[in-house]
């Protein structure tokens, strides 16, 4: 009889845990499936690459530019990219058309966002820039929509309270390159949802990538400890430690690095370094983040890396090779 008394209590706990389990895959279901239009704003290194994965991954894509030109660039480097993954096997000839058939682009930002559940904004690394995208986003959007920044270090926080919505914005911190680096760091700002925070972990691991929950501080985890380091190899340069080549192959060799410093700074663009930097130092208020000198003036310069050809490295032949820049030989 006990036993009896036993399998009945086991099958209605069986019976209630199916019921919640479908209605939360139901939530879910719902949730996501509400979530099939994305916009994203600005087209340049990042943009084309978090367009290119939500459109690879089934969802419809408006990237919006100021710049007509940056968005005829921006599909022309997704075409680029998928045409290398075609290659290796990665993709098929379909999912490659899809995939192009699935961005569309805009430079409207009122008209690009008005029909999207999700929006990411990429563009420039500028505080005053960014709050007044945040501000027009929040007109245009549907009131539903989750607004995400891929931003490197500016406070979610600070975006949010520009908004109606700050409990739906968050931080979305894809790497570059965005088609092959998994990582996505998802900054929860002050006000940002649970539930809006769980959204998005969601989505990111739908797309194939591998999202990292982190708090809303400076440089976030990622940058306030890769800045640090960029920026002592560029002091490392600058006060004639060592050469170029000398920094990177140290670190290359030494540390197991795929790639050296310097190298990586040129590939992440030398104006975005130094904002980062400029914000850590803000943020913090610690000597230790001062950008060198040396960074400053190569951004002055336009010498931005890959981005304007020239950094570190002579980028004007393409990436295949690594040439010293005129200036460090
Ligand atoms: N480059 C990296 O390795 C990297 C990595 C992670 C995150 N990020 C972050 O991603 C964001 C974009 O960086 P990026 O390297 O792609 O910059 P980028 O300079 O390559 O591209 C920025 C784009 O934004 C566009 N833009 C500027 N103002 C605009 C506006 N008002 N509306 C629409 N578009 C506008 C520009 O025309 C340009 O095409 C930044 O916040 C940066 O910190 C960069």
């Amino acid at each position: 009889m006990n036993i009896i008394i036993i399998n009945k209590i086991q099958y209605m706990n069986i019976y209630y845990t199916k019921i919640w389990l479908l209605r939360n895959i139901f939530v879910y279901q719902i949730i996501n499936s509400l979530m099939e239009n994305i916009a994203v704003i600005g087209a340049g290194t990042m943009g084309n690459g978090i367009a290119h994965v939500f459109a690879q991954n089934n969802h419809t894509v408006t990237l919006i530019d100021i710049s007509g030109e940056a968005l005829l660039k921006s599909i022309e480097t997704i075409t680029k990219n998928l045409d290398r993954q075609l290659k290796k096997e990665k993709i098929t000839q379909e999912i490659k058309a899809q995939t192009i058939a699935n961005i569309h682009t805009s430079t409207s930002l009122e008209e690009g966002v008005k029909n999207s559940d999700l929006v990411i904004e990429a563009a420039t690394e500028n505080l005053e820039l960014k709050l007044s995208i945040f501000k027009e986003i929040d007109l245009h959007a549907p009131s539903n929509a989750i607004l995400a920044t891929n931003t490197s270090s500016i406070s979610i926080t600070k975006i949010a309270a520009v908004t109606k919505r700050p409990d739906k914005v968050i931080g979305m911190h894809f790497m570059n390159p965005v088609p092959v680096m998994k990582l996505v760091e998802v900054i929860k700002g002050y006000k940002t949802s649970d539930q809006v925070t769980s959204t998005i972990m969601n989505k990111s691991k739908e797309i194939g990538k591998i999202p990292v929950e982190v708090n809303d501080y400076p440089g976030f985890v990622a940058n306030r400890i890769l800045m640090p380091m960029i920026n002592e190899a560029i002091y490392t340069l600058y006060e004639s430690v060592a050469g170029v080549e000398e920094i990177d192959t140290v670190m290359k060799l030494g540390m197991a690095h795929p790639m050296g410093p310097l190298q990586l700074a040129d590939f992440i663009g030398l104006d975005v370094c130094l904002s980062i930097l400029q914000v850590l130092h803000d943020g913090f208020g610690q000597p230790k983040y001062a950008p060198c000198p040396l960074l400053v003036n190569m951004v002055e310069a336009g010498h931005l890396g890959i981005k304007t050809g020239i950094g570190f490295y002579d980028w004007s032949g393409g990436t295949k090779e690594l040439i010293i820049a005129e200036q460090f030989n």
